[in-house]
C-alpha cells in the first residue's frame, strides 16, 4: 500500500518546521552536492518526482526550464508548493507509482529524497525511462542503503546518552522498514546499492556520477554534533543518462 505520511497532520506540522522546509534549498545539507550533479535546465522540460514543497521545481524554473512538472502523493505538500512557487509550474497530485506520461515528455527527471518511500526501484526506472528522451538526464537523491538497512535509523547510545555506533544489519534483506523520523513512525523501503546502480544500468541508463554527500566545512563548524555525520553516510546521490531505447 502507498503510504501518504506527509498528509498526516502531526507529521506534516513537524516536517514543516524543519530547516529544509523553512529555508528551502539553503536549509538542505545535501543541496550543494545535488546542485553540482544537476544538468543545465535551460529550455528543458523537467519532471520532479516527490516534489514536496516544490523547491527544486522552482530552482528549475529560475534556471531557464521550458516547463516544470512536480508530482507528489501529498495534498498538503502540494498546497504549500502552489503558494510558495511560480504558478507556471504544473503540480500533479499522484503517487509516483501511478505516473503515466507520453514517451519523450521530459528532457530531465529529478527526485530528491522520495524513492526510499517506494517499494520498487525497478518500476521507477521503467516509468522514468518511458517518459524521458534518449540522452535525457535522471538525477536523484535517496537515503543511503547503510542508513536504511537496519530500519530504525537511530544511533546506539551508552547509558549516558553518548553515541556508540550506527547499526547496520539485514543489509541484503530488502524491503519494508519502520523508521523513526521526527518522533513519528514512517514506513520506508531499504534497497541495496546494487539495486540502485544495477537498476539504472539494466534499465538502460549510463551512471554518470555517484556521491555520498558529507557536511560542508561550514556546517561542520557551525552546527554542533554535525561531525557525527562523518561516521556513516546518510544520503546517496546518483546522476544518470538514458542511453538506449527501451521497449
Ligand atoms: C523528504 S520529502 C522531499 C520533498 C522534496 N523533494 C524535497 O527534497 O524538498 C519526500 C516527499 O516525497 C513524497 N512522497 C512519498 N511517497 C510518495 C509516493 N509514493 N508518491 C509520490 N510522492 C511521494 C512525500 O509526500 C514528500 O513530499
Amino acid at each position: 500500500m502507498k503510504q501518504n505520511k506527509y498528509d498526516d497532520k502531526i507529521f506534516f506540522e513537524k516536517y514543516s518546521k524543519m530547516d529544509r522546509s523553512v529555508k528551502g534549498l539553503a536549509g538542505a545539507g545535501e543541496w550543494e552536492t545535488l546542485q553540482r550533479l544537476l544538468p543545465d535546465f535551460k529550455d528543458k522540460r523537467v519532471l520532479d518526482l516527490g516534489c514536496g514543497f516544490g523547491w527544486h521545481c522552482q530552482y528549475a524554473i529560475e534556471n531557464g526550464a521550458k516547463s516544470v512538472t512536480g508530482v507528489d502523493i501529498s495534498e498538503k505538500m502540494l498546497t504549500v508548493a502552489k503558494q510558495k512557487t511560480e504558478n507556471k509550474i504544473c503540480y500533479i497530485h499522484s503517487p509516483i507509482e501511478d505516473i503515466s506520461f507520453n514517451k519523450n515528455s521530459f528532457d530531465a527527471v529529478i527526485s530528491s529524497l522520495a524513492f526510499h518511500y517506494l517499494e520498487s526501484f525497478e518500476k521507477i526506472t521503467e516509468k522514468v525511462s518511458d517518459c524521458l528522451v534518449q540522452g535525457g538526464d535522471f538525477v536523484f537523491s535517496v537515503e543511503h542503503p547503510v542508513f536504511t538497512a537496519y530500519g530504525n535509523q537511530d544511533w546506539y547510545y551508552d547509558e549516558n546518552g553518548n553515541i556508540l555506533h550506527f547499526p547496520v544489519d539485514n543489509y541484503f534483506f530488502e524491503g519494508q522498514r519502520t523508521a523513526g523520523f521526527l518522533g513519528e513512525k514512517v514506513i520506508k523501503y531499504h534497497k541495496t546499492l546494487t539495486t540502485y546502480l544495477n537498476g539504472l544500468i539494466q534499465g538502460g541508463f549510463e551512471v554518470t556520477n555517484v556521491v555520498e554527500p558529507q557536511p560542508s566545512a561550514h556546517l561542520l563548524q557551525a552546527v554542533e554534533g554535525m561531525s557525527d555525520e562523518l561516521r556513516r553516510p546518510m544520503m546517496l546521490i546518483i546522476s544518470a543518462k538514458k542511453n538506449r531505447l527501451t521497449s
